[in-house]
C-alpha cells in the first residue's frame, strides 16, 4: 500500500484551486492508501500571523478539510505543529541543504520579489521543511497542484542525498501525484494564471463564499471586447473563463460557449452568469457542511488529537531510525 502525504498551509480559507489541485485527490486517495494530510501551520509563520489569526486559520482549514470529505477514520488528519518530530527532521535536513539550491527555488525568488522586506530564513528553507513533512512518513506519493512540482523535486534531492550520504536505502523518493492526469492549475478570475489566496485574493473563489459573492466575483472577471475573426486563439483572461467552465460546468455548456466564441457570437455576460451558477451549485454542499462543523469545537478537538497521535507514532519511528543512521546513538 502506498504511503501518501500532503499538506495545506493555514493562511486563510480554501479556494477552488486548492480543492481541484489538491483536496479532491486527497479524498479519493484516502480510500486505498495509507494517507497523512496535515495543516502546515509551521509553514504559515513565514508571514507572521498574530496568534489569534493563526488559531482561526488552522481551525478553518480543519473544518474545510472535513467538509470536503476527508475522513479522520480513513486518513490521518493532523496539525503540523502537533508533530514536533517534523521540526527535528527539518533541522537535520538543513545541514545538507545548500544555499545555492535553496536560493534558486522559484517560490523563494518570487517571495524576494513580492515581500522584499520579509525575506526570512523560514522562506529560504521552506523546501527543507516541506521535505521533512513528506519523508517523515516515508511517503511515495504527494497529491499537489502544478505549482508544487519544483518543491517535490527538491524533496527527492534531499531524500536521495540522505540515502547516499549514509549508504542506506531508507527514504523513498516521492512523486507529485494527480489522478491519471497532468498536475492541474486552476486559473484566477483576474486574468492570473493561478488562482491563489496569497498572491491575488481577488481572483480566488473560496469554498466559504456565499452565492452573492460568487456571482459578483465571476461577473467582475476580466474579459475583452470579443473575437473579431472566427476560430481565433483566446487571450489569457478569456481562456481562464473557459478553463473554469471546463472544471465546473457540464461539458455541453463548455462546448456551447466555445462554439459561440469560434463564431464570434459570444456574450461574456451570459457565459459568466452560467459559470457563476455552476460554481454556486458545486460549492453549496461544502458551504453547508462548513457551517455545521464550525460550531462543533469538541469534535474538531477530538479529530486533531486523534490525528496527532497517529502522526506522531509514524514520525517518531522515522526519527528514531534517522538518529541511529546519523550516529546519534547515546552514551
Ligand atoms: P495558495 O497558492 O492559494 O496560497 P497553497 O499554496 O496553500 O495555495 O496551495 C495548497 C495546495 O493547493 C497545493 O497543493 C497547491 O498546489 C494547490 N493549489 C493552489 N492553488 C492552485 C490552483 N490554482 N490550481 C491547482 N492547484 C492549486
Ligand atoms: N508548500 C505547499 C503549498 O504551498 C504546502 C505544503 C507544506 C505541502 N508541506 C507540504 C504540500 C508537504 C505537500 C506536502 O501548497
Amino acid at each position: 500500500m502506498d504511503i501518501v502525504v500532503s499538506g495545506i498551509r493555514s493562511t486563510g480559507n480554501l479556494h477552488l484551486g486548492n480543492y481541484i489541485g489538491a483536496i479532491r485527490n486527497f479524498v479519493k486517495m484516502q480510500e486505498e492508501n495509507h494517507c497523512f494530510f496535515f495543516i502546515a501551520d509551521y509553514h504559515s509563520l513565514t508571514t507572521h500571523p498574530t496568534p489569534a489569526d493563526l488559531y482561526d486559520s488552522v481551525k478553518s482549514v480543519l473544518v474545510e478539510f472535513l467538509a470536503c470529505g476527508l475522513d479522520p477514520e480513513k486518513a490521518t488528519l493532523y496539525i503540523q505543529s502537533d508533530v514536533p518530530e517534523v521540526a527535528e527532521l527539518y533541522l537535520l535536513l538543513n545541514m545538507n541543504a545548500y544555499l545555492g539550491e535553496l536560493e534558486r527555488c522559484t517560490s523563494f525568488k518570487e517571495k524576494i520579489r513580492t515581500q522584499p522586506n520579509n525575506v526570512n530564513a523560514g522562506l529560504l528553507t521552506y523546501p527543507t521543511l516541506m521535505a521533512a513533512d513528506i519523508i517523515i512518513h516515508k511517503a511515495h506519493k504527494v497529491p499537489v497542484g502544478k505549482d508544487q512540482e519544483q518543491h517535490l523535486e527538491m524533496t527527492r534531492t534531499f531524500a536521495g542525498r540522505f540515502n547516499r550520504m549514509y549508504h542506506v536505502d531508507y527514504f523513498p523518493e516521492p512523486v507529485a501525484y494527480n489522478f491519471g492526469e497532468e498536475l492541474v492549475k486552476i486559473p484566477g478570475l483576474d486574468g492570473s494564471a493561478k488562482m491563489s489566496k496569497s498572491e491575488n485574493e481577488n481572483g480566488a473563489i473560496f469554498l466559504t463564499d456565499p452565492p452573492e459573492v460568487i456571482r459578483k466575483k465571476v461577473m467582475r472577471a476580466v474579459t475583452d471586447s470579443g473575437p473579431t475573426q472566427h476560430n481565433q486563439p483566446k487571450p489569457l483572461p478569456v481562456e481562464n473563463i473557459f478553463l473554469l467552465m471546463q472544471a465546473f460546468s457540464e461539458p455541453e455548456k463548455y462546448t456551447y460557449f466555445n462554439d459561440l466564441y469560434n463564431r464570434c457570437e459570444i456574450r461574456y455576460g451570459e457565459m459568466k452568469k452560467q459559470l457563476a451558477e455552476d460554481i454556486i451549485a458545486f460549492t453549496a454542499p461544502f458551504r453547508e457542511k462548513i457551517e455545521t462543523l464550525s460550531g462543533d469545537t469538541d469534535y474538531l478537538g477530538k479529530v486533531a488529537r486523534m490525528g496527532a497521535e497517529k502522526a506522531r507514532e509514524s514520525a517518531s519511528k522515522t526519527i528514531r531510525d534517522v538518529r541511529e543512521i546519523i550516529g546519534f546513538k547515546g552514551m
